[in-house]
């Protein structure tokens, strides 16, 4: 017998796994962990701790209940899918019933990906208005499904409907609605929306909504009725909403979102989500819940800050022309810059700013062939580290 170790077979991936990546959102701070000594302008994670009220009902949770610390029922407890059927009623005006309409997720994400593999056959279209969010993309390849990225209104981030008119063909099944956007910081018009709302009736398709950052639209008090898909009778069977306590909470590490839809989408849904998750844990649901259902000023304090942070960041923009211009952000807390100092591609520039000028930014090119020669800034960091962040940028550009 030889003592030679013999040589290893090649790994088997299956195909749907081969062909999707870590989205370079995810990527960028693990280099940035190698440089040292960066500051970001990175991941889409506001700044702020979870609010305390949340954080006292999970522990009196965790002390007094003993099912705390065990599964839910698989869609969710039934007082939080009752807190968020009564959230969807109020802000968008639709009725979901909290017995079969709504399910608790881990996070908006699990509810995406639950939605992909129910929606997308093989060989499927999605249109994915573009620039957009990465993993939408990610998801539908793993779903088999055929991402087609139709571009946003370059002026303003806006849809183009003629655009994603045009790209529909007898292979699209879904249309990504996502607005405010990452990574734009675009809103789209209620006409645009409404629009759309005909298209996917015309054409039998699906609007997949994807509503994380719909409370965070900047000169627009909070509760302003905009139009929503979810809220039109005739569309109940075209629309599958998600959404995410983790950004407009801060409990983007409790990992809770949902999924509402019409009774005979989810009882299709909740086979994936149980296949997948069981539940959504236990104590981040009780964190979901005291979040509902609580004190809204935590939210009121986040958009004041948001706000002044974007304010920052537009005026750091102006100033860094004309080797950045950008469209200002009416949502979200994401800015697109545009580079114009160099005709390399985003990921080339987005390695030399973290390399060169230590600050963490996400390459637009991973949003979508519309997002080349752009770096996504998040400016959901406090006014000192994007100070800072854009002192370094300002230096950098200087030497070029
Ligand atoms: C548009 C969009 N959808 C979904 C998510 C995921 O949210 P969650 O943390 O609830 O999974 C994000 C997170 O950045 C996002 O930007």
């Amino acid at each position: 017998m030889s003592n030679a170790t013999p040589p290893e077979s090649p790994l088997r991936v299956a195909e749907r796994v081969r062909n999707i990546r870590i989205s370079a959102t995810k990527l960028m701070p693990m280099l940035a962990a190698k440089v040292g000594g960066c500051v970001s302008l990175g991941q889409g994670v506001p700044s702020f701790r979870t609010p305390d009220h949340i954080v006292e009902a999970v522990c009196r949770a965790l002390r007094d209940d003993p099912t705390a610390g065990r599964y839910s029922l698989q869609p969710g407890m039934p007082a939080l899918r009752e807190a968020i059927a009564a959230d969807i009623l109020a802000r968008k005006g639709a009725r979901f019933d909290p017995e079969t309409e709504i399910g608790v997720t881990v996070g908006a994400m699990e509810a995406l990906v639950m939605i992909m593999l129910t929606v997308v056959e093989r060989g499927d279209e999605v249109i994915i208005p573009s620039p957009g969010y990465a993993s939408h993309a990610e998801q539908v390849l793993m779903a088999e499904g055929v991402p087609v990225h139709v571009p946003l209104r370059a002026a303003d981030w806006g849809l183009d409907v003629d655009a994603v008119r045009a790209a529909v063909t007898p292979r699209t099944r879904a249309i990504i609605v996502c607005s405010p956007g990452n990574p734009t910081g675009g809103v789209y018009d209620d006409a645009d929306v409404r629009a759309l709302c005909d298209l996917a009736l015309e054409r039998d398709l699906v609007l997949i909504v994807d509503d994380t950052y719909d409370y965070m639209v900047y000169g627009e008090a909070p509760g302003t009725p905009r139009f929503s898909p979810v809220s039109q009778p005739e569309l109940r069977r075209h629309v599958i909403t998600v959404n995410s306590f983790s950004k407009k909470y801060a409990l983007t590490g409790w990992r809770v979102g949902y999924v509402a839809a019409d009774a005979a989408w989810m009882a299709e849904l909740l086979k994936v989500h149980d296949a997948t998750a069981v539940c959504a844990p236990t104590v981040s649901q009780h964190a979901a819940l005291a979040a509902l259902t609580g004190p809204q000023d935590c939210v009121d304090a986040m958009r004041t800050a948001l706000t002044v942070r974007r304010d920052l960041t537009c005026r750091r923009l102006d100033a860094l022309a004309p080797h950045f211009t950008y469209v200002p952000p009416r949502g979200a807390f994401y800015a697109m810059a545009r580079y114009t100092f160099t005709d390399a591609d985003s990921m080339t520039v987005a390695r030399r700013m973290l390399e060169e000028a230590r600050v963490i930014t996400v390459p637009g090119g991973s949003f979508g062939p519309t997002g080349e020669r752009h770096l996504r800034l998040s400016f959901g960091m406090d006014e000192a580290e994007l100070t800072e962040a854009f002192d370094r940028i300002q230096h950098w550009v200087a030497a070029l």
